[in-house]
């Protein structure tokens, strides 16, 4: 066998430097206010990459033989200072956000990451409410961390976790990272109190495990059996064909379905209603004898992207570590903010040009998947989700 053939090629278009042309407001049509996108969709929620770096490797996300020592990420002079970042959610929220989740790459590497907790924690929605906070992390640095974000202004924390077998967890980070660590960092966020969620004593710290079939299927019932009682949420993702270099195929996804199916034969579950309009996760309660919710032995949720799409009421932006504007998770382009914040715009202007940008969305990338050719649905040239962010 040649070199060739047992290396595996990843084709990678770096489409870190191409943009969409922003759309230049004049005094005529200011946007202001809370608005929709072509398809009716509001903008809730503003998910903001603080980092492309990450000391994991998962390889669904950031496969060792792209992300390697030689890969280059973006120099520290291009990323958005705290300051920037604090600016650009003032106008985000402006026209209706309401949560804000700091995503990465890993968030944690950024450093002194509580001042922008604290900056982002004194804004308040156009209800006058604080902002729903929260961070996705890979649970590394949470131990240390967690008291210090918690007092920086931190809500809640959402960890990924994608198996409690520590050869398989190994195996998944591909950086042999051992699964107690994390453990004991999800342990320190409960008890600094991340896991309160409105007044409510659970309920704030979430599971995300990443479900491929072959890798980790087969931890499902031990992910199950750990979390039910907690009052950690645990959810399920099926595995996407999110960015160009994870070769995706559909025989690694494990559908919702099945995942349901598996936990329902041992733990009976029954279907909950959304906890708001635009969610991701469809939730399952676990039933007691009587066929109803044991709140005591709380749910799951399930995050089915790839059977069952959920762009219809999809209300989520992104921003990426050095300020493009993402209107989908699989977008190829992003609007380049960042010539406005450098430049002379005024808080207004950047309101109305991010205004008039939502209101032009059409994305939909999910629903259309299955029918899109291969080609056109752009595997090979959409941007990578360490990048954009979760
Ligand atoms: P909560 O507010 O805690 O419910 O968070 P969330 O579910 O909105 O966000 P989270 O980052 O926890 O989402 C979990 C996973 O769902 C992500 O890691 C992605 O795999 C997937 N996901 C999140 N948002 C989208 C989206 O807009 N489109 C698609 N296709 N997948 C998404
Ligand atoms: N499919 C599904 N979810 C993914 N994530 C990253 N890559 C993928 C993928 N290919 C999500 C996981 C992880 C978070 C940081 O991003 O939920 O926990
Ligand atoms: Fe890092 Fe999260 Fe991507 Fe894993 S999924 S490589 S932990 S950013
Ligand atoms: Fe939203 Fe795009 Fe995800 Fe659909 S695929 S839910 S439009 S981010």
């Amino acid at each position: 066998m040649s070199e060739r053939d047992t290396h595996r090629t990843i084709p990678l278009t770096d489409l870190r430097n191409s943009g969409l042309a922003l759309p230049r407001p004049t005094r005529s049509d200011v946007v202001r206010g809370e608005l929709t996108d072509t398809r009716g969709r509001p903008l809730r929620d503003l998910r903001i990459s603080v980092t492309d770096r990450c000391n994991f490797r998962c390889n669904y996300c950031m496969p060792k033989e792209v992300f390697d020592k030689d890969y280059a990420y973006l120099p520290h002079g291009d990323l958005l200072s705290f300051e920037e970042i604090t600016r650009l959610a003032r106008q985000f929220i402006a026209h209706g956000v309401q949560k804000i989740r700091l995503t990465g790459g890993e968030p944690l590497l950024r450093k002194n990451l509580e001042r922008l907790i604290e900056q982002l924690a004194a804004l308040r929605t156009l209800q006058g409410q604080p902002l729903d906070i929260t961070l996705t992390t890979n649970g590394s640095l949470l131990a240390r961390k967690a008291q210090s974000l918690k007092d920086a202004g931190l809500r809640r924390v959402t960890v990924s976790l994608d198996g409690l077998d520590d050869a398989v967890f190994r195996r998944m980070n591909d950086v042999d990272f051992p699964v107690a660590d994390v453990l004991h960092g999800i342990e320190v966020a409960r008890q600094v109190g991340l896991g309160q969620r409105e007044g409510k004593p659970t309920g704030g710290l979430k599971v995300n495990m990443v479900v491929k079939r072959g890798s980790n299927d087969h931890e499902i019932l031990r992910m199950a059996r750990h979390f039910r009682g907690t009052g950690i949420v645990l959810r399920f993702i099926e595995f996407m064909d999110v960015g160009a270099t994870n070769g995706w195929c559909m025989d690694e996804v494990v559908p919702s379905a099945e995942v349901v199916r598996r936990i329902h034969g041992e733990m009976p579950l029954l279907a909950l209603e959304p906890c708001a309009a635009g969610e991701t996760a469809q939730r399952w309660g676990y039933a007691d004898a009587h066929g109803r919710h044991d709140t005591a032995a709380g749910e799951i949720g399930v995050i089915s992207s790839v059977t069952q799409a959920f762009c219809s009421d999809c209300n989520r932006a992104r921003l990426s570590t050095e300020g493009k504007l993402y209107l989908c998770l699989f977008a190829q382009h992003g609007f380049d903010l960042k010539p406005l914040l450098r430049g002379d715009a005024s808080d207004e202007d950047i309101a109305s040009v991010i205004g008039q940008i939502w209101q032009g969305r059409s994305d939909r990338y999910s629903e259309l998947r299955s029918s899109l050719p291969p080609d056109a649905a752009g595997g090979a040239r959409r941007v990578e989700m360490s990048y954009i962010g979760g």
